[in-house]
């Protein structure tokens, strides 16, 4: 086997998925002999892809949509969050090539959101958060173990009583569910306002909300990263509240990934920051 650290991504589509870049940035700055390569497989081709990691000199790779249930299930070893969210974005081929899933979307989450918004203290916090998708699970596992309590909004209604009782089960906590058309009121005494809907992203219809009875203090953040500037976050600053971007839950979550991975836990930099919006303008063109 070469000495070269081997790690990838596996998603399909991914062609434009950011971490190519993000890992690349880290591996140049800290001199590092390793690649970071993208593979993209159709669903029939990923438990061979997977399964062949080892033999393939690869020391762990990434998993991203539609693929992370499925990963989840072709482990040796998940990891608490993996168990718990039934996916794992992240894979630690270990020395015997024991294939170790872990799952990092709320960790990364969680501190994109400390980092960004610094005394936010999410301890018995009030949150609102939008959706009931992968990343509503993995951010809404992470809040509730965090001591925040929870109230899920999304259009499908069914969805969220699947979501809250899965959510409260595996974290346990305080979950309530407001219907989708009662949204906007479901803002009022909130400290954190969330969106995992894909509402608001390039291609799809705008997020409709009222941010009237939004605290002021509160702090809102989207998920959504294409637009980096999304029209909630626009429209909760000329507000006054604090707008975090969705850009650094991708950086944050891929911290521990890098660390695994090549040994050395890596920073988050305003120009890493810029190398991922400058790659995500040249996908969008
Ligand atoms: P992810 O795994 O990234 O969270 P997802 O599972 O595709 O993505 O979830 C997308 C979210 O956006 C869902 O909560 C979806 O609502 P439904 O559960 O009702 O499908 C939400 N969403 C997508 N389009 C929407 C729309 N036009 N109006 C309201 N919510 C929408």
């Amino acid at each position: 086997m070469s000495g070269i650290l081997k790690a990838g991504v596996i998603g399909w589509p991914v062609a434009h998925s950011l971490s190519p870049t993000l890992h690349s940035y880290w591996l140049n700055k800290y001199k590092i002999e390793g690649s970071y390569e993208l593979m993209p497989l159709e669903p029939h081709r990923v438990g061979e892809a997977i399964q062949t990691l080892h033999a393939r000199g690869f020391c762990g790779a990434n998993v991203t949509v539609p693929h992370k249930e499925f990963a989840a299930q072709g482990m040796d070893k998940l990891d608490e969050t993996a168990t718990a969210l039934g996916a794992v974005n992240l894979i630690n081929v270990h020395k015997d090539g024991k294939l170790e899933g872990r799952n990092t979307d709320g960790f990364g989450f969680v501190e994109n959101l400390t980092a960004s918004a610094p005394g936010l203290d999410l301890k018995g916090a009030r949150v609102c958060i939008l959706g009931a998708g992968g990343t509503t699970r993995a951010a809404g596992f992470a809040l509730l173990k965090e001591g925040a309590e929870l109230r899920i909004s999304n259009r499908t209604m069914e969805k969220s009583e699947a979501l809250a009782e899965l959510l409260q089960a595996q974290a346990g906590g305080d979950i309530t569910i407001v219907p989708w058309s009662e949204r906007s009121q479901a803002l009022e005494g909130i400290s954190f306002l969330v969106n995992t809907t894909s509402l608001g992203m390039v291609g799809q219809p705008a997020l409709e909300i009222d941010l009237a009875a939004l605290p002021k203090d509160a702090v809102v953040t989207d998920c959504v990263y294409a637009p980096l500037e999304t029209d909630l976050l626009k429209a909760a600053r000329v507000r006054g509240n604090v707008g975090v971007d969705g850009l650094g839950m991708l950086i944050h979550q891929a911290r521990p990934a890098f660390k695994s991975w090549f040994g050395v836990d890596p920073e988050v930099s305003d120009d890493l920051r810029d190398a991922l919006i400058a790659k995500q303008r040249e996908n969008t063109v």
